[in-house]
């Protein structure tokens, strides 16, 4: 396999310092910069939306790892792409026509991914992935930091990987929630670790490192 990818979640940092935060995690190894944006709809919370994506795309030398967590995201796909999003992730459960969505986000320059929840069986996203720059499996309920790691969503990992392996396809895979360096072990076949408060916690570099070491 090949180096593993991390991708900090700003969910876990100090929200009135993200500059500050985005240039310390980026000094101290990260690859990408993982945005969460909930709508209090599709999840019971409320963070950040387009105008806070476009800043920190002005501070950020990394990719920004948009993760969608908001109802109808047809709706709001193109100011994302446009404020910045390099990676541009929607939930499979929050829209009709998730393929329609997938392709209106590469058609718009965006690499696009596609998610889903832990009570969502994997057949649902298999058949996107040739639509697919990215899959992302949550390893918790989203909507919150700091959650216990599910480990009965690793088979997904697994299934994920035979199937990109016997397309031949080019998506990469990346788990969210619960992630430190013991749970990272367990997700080898992933390619992208997301991780907010393990990261966050106290020492960004040793915590980073240990996640690419995984
Ligand atoms: C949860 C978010 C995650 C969250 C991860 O809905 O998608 O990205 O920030 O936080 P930790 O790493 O603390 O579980
Ligand atoms: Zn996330």
């Amino acid at each position: 396999p090949t180096k593993k990818l991390v991708a900090p979640s700003i969910l876990s940092a100090d929200f009135a310092n993200l500059e500050k935060e985005i240039k310390a995690v980026t000094e101290a190894g990260a690859d990408w910069i993982h945005v969460d944006v909930m709508d209090g709809h599709f999840v019971p919370n409320i963070t950040i939306g387009i105008p806070v994506v476009k800043s920190l795309k002005k501070v950020s030398s990394i990719p920004l790892d948009v993760h969608l967590m908001i109802e109808e995201p047809e709706k709001y796909i193109e100011q994302f792409v446009k404020a910045g999003s390099d990676y541009l992730t929607i939930h499979v459960e929050s829209t009709k026509d998730p393929a329609a969505v997938l392709k209106q986000i590469r058609a718009l320059g965006a690499k696009a991914g596609i998610t889903l929840r832990p009570r969502t069986a994997v057949s649902e996203v298999l058949p996107l992935l040739p639509l697919c720059d990215l899959v992302l499996v949550m390893t918790v309920e989203p909507g919150f930091g700091g959650q216990s790691f599910m480990h009965d969503q690793i088979a997904k990992i697994s299934a994920l990987r035979s199937e990109i392996e016997k397309h031949q396809l080019n998506c990469l895979i990346e788990v969210d929630g619960g992630i430190n360096a013991e749970t990272a072990k367990l997700c080898h076949e992933a390619d992208v670790f997301v991780a907010g408060s393990f990261v966050f916690g106290k020492d960004y570099k040793k915590a980073i490192v240990e996640l690419k070491e995984g």
